[in-house]
């Protein structure tokens, strides 16, 4: 028999479904709360809130489990690309063989802009944030495909497979065009015999006298950020692209509206912040000791970027692999010694062993060590949350096909409790004071 929970309210006793999902979380169903009771739930942040039911991504916090589609982070992150990755989190398997190389082909047909676009994103002032050009431009796609973005679900879903790819083989030139043009360089176009993430280092680094050639492990680091960030559930960007889905807008614009969320520094804007943080504390010649204690006041520009995550009460997962593959990355780039990385090591060993982070269970996440990292390759700070969103990408479209797919979709549309002014009569404006 199906499980209900049992909820009294004004001395009346109503039975509320009990959902379980295919990991045993459990969930009560109040959808039909309202109709039945008048009452709403209240729920600031969203905190134990499920806005869906998704077979994309599975979090255990308590635990640090990351799974995309069921395989363990772990797993894709030793074994598998990005762009397989990708694959998966979007279509729910891996490629055979054949899907791969049609997937790659889509991918590499995709990569150029239309001239248009490069003028686009070389309008912009010089000192735009790229992620201000970023949502622009990734909007702008539907104007440049408006067969694609009809904003009817079904005729969209029609030619998933063609928007899909051309969002997550043109993010990577939009940014580096942004980068290109606000420095005033020429531009480079996509080379089709190369992969993802090495035509990416070469839009970005290449120039016209000399050929940005990425060694190995600086191509597989990019990778690795990149995969890790695939998808992460219900996060404040993906849900927002779900919440402009459920009207029924098209890919584009959800997924745009996903880069305008990410940008908050409590969200993809933390591994910018991360490494404003760092150098601020090597440039005051603390080595992290004095920030940790003014950090415990948890507020404003002390909170410690980087630690902390709504769902992880545990390290998280991905900040464990990134770590780990750092100092690979490193080696290869003949950088010896970081200074940066001896005060977040410092940092986190602190931040481990104190009271203040150990009671609140923050622990790095991933955004703690992955600014290092960027900052290794060469990539700029301002670039950082872009990175971000070119690796978050594969999960938004997945999220989006959800709700597009979804036969019982409705419009989100949370409701609030009221705290303002009761009903009053309009005063003129010369009796207003
Ligand atoms: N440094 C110091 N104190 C903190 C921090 C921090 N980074 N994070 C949380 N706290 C404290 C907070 O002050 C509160 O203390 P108290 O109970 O005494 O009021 C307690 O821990 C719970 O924090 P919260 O703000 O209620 O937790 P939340 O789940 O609403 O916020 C968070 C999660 C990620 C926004 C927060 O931990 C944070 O601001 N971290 C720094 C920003 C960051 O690194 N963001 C990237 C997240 S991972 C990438 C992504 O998926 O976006």
């Amino acid at each position: 028999m199906a499980k209900t929970a049992l909820l009294k309210l004004d001395e009346k006793e109503i039975a509320l479904p009990v959902i379980v999902g295919s990991e045993g979380e459990k969930a009560v169903d109040i959808s039909k709360l309202r109709s039945d009771t008048g009452y709403i739930t209240y729920d600031d942040g969203f905190g134990n809130t499920g806005s869906c039911t998704s077979s994309v991504t599975y979090i255990d916090g308590e635990v640090g489990i990351l799974r995309y589609r069921g395989y363990p982070i772990e797993q894709l992150a030793e074994k598998s690309s990005f762009v397989e990755t990708a694959y998966l989190v979007i279509n729910g398997e891996l490629p055979t063989p054949e899907q791969r190389s049609k997937f790659s082909r889509l991918l590499t047909k995709h990569a150029p802009l239309h001239e248009g676009m490069t003028r686009f994103i070389s309008s912009f002032p010089r000192d735009s944030h790229p992620m201000a050009i970023l949502s622009a431009a990734v909007n702008s796609l539907g104007a440049y495909y408006p067969h694609l973005a009809t904003n009817n679900h079904q005729q969209d879903l029609e030619h998933f497979d063609e928007a899909a790819a051309i969002a997550i083989s043109k993010v990577r030139t939009i940014t580096a065009h942004t980068y290109r043009v606000t420095r005033g360089l020429p531009l480079n176009y996509p080379r089709p015999n190369y992969g993802y993430c090495e035509n990416f280092l070469h839009l970005m680094f290449s120039e016209p006298y000399n050929e940005y050639v990425p060694t190995q492990e600086v191509a597989q680091a990019l990778n690795l950020f990149l995969l890790l960030h695939a998808d992460h559930e219900q996060n404040c960007s993906t849900s927002t692209v779900k919440m402009v889905a459920s009207a029924g807008a098209n890919l584009f614009a959800s997924v745009a509206a996903g880069v305008c969320a990410l940008w908050g520094p409590l969200h993809g804007g933390a591994n910018m912040a991360v490494i404003e943080m760092l150098k601020s504390i090597h440039a005051e010649g603390d080595d992290g000791t004095k920030f940790i204690a003014a950090a415990k006041s948890g507020k404003g520009e002390a909170r410690l970027m980087g630690f902390g995550h709504r769902v992880y009460k545990n390290y998280d997962p991905r900040a464990k692999i990134i770590k780990a593959s750092f100092y690979k990355a490193l080696a290869s780039l003949g950088i010896k010694d970081d200074p940066l990385l001896n005060i977040a090591m410092k940092l986190e060993e602190c931040a481990l062993s104190d009271d203040y982070f150990v009671s609140r269970k923050l622990y790095p996440n991933v955004d703690f060590y992955s600014g290092l990292i960027m900052r290794a390759i060469g990539i700029p700070e301002n670039i950082f949350t872009v990175m971000f969103a070119i690796g978050r990408m594969p999960g938004w479209i997945a999220q989006w096909r959800e709700v597009a797919q979804n036969p019982k979709l409705k419009i989100y549309r949370p409701r609030q409790i009221y705290t303002g002014k009761t009903v009053r009569d309009y005063i003129t404006p010369d009796l207003r004071k």
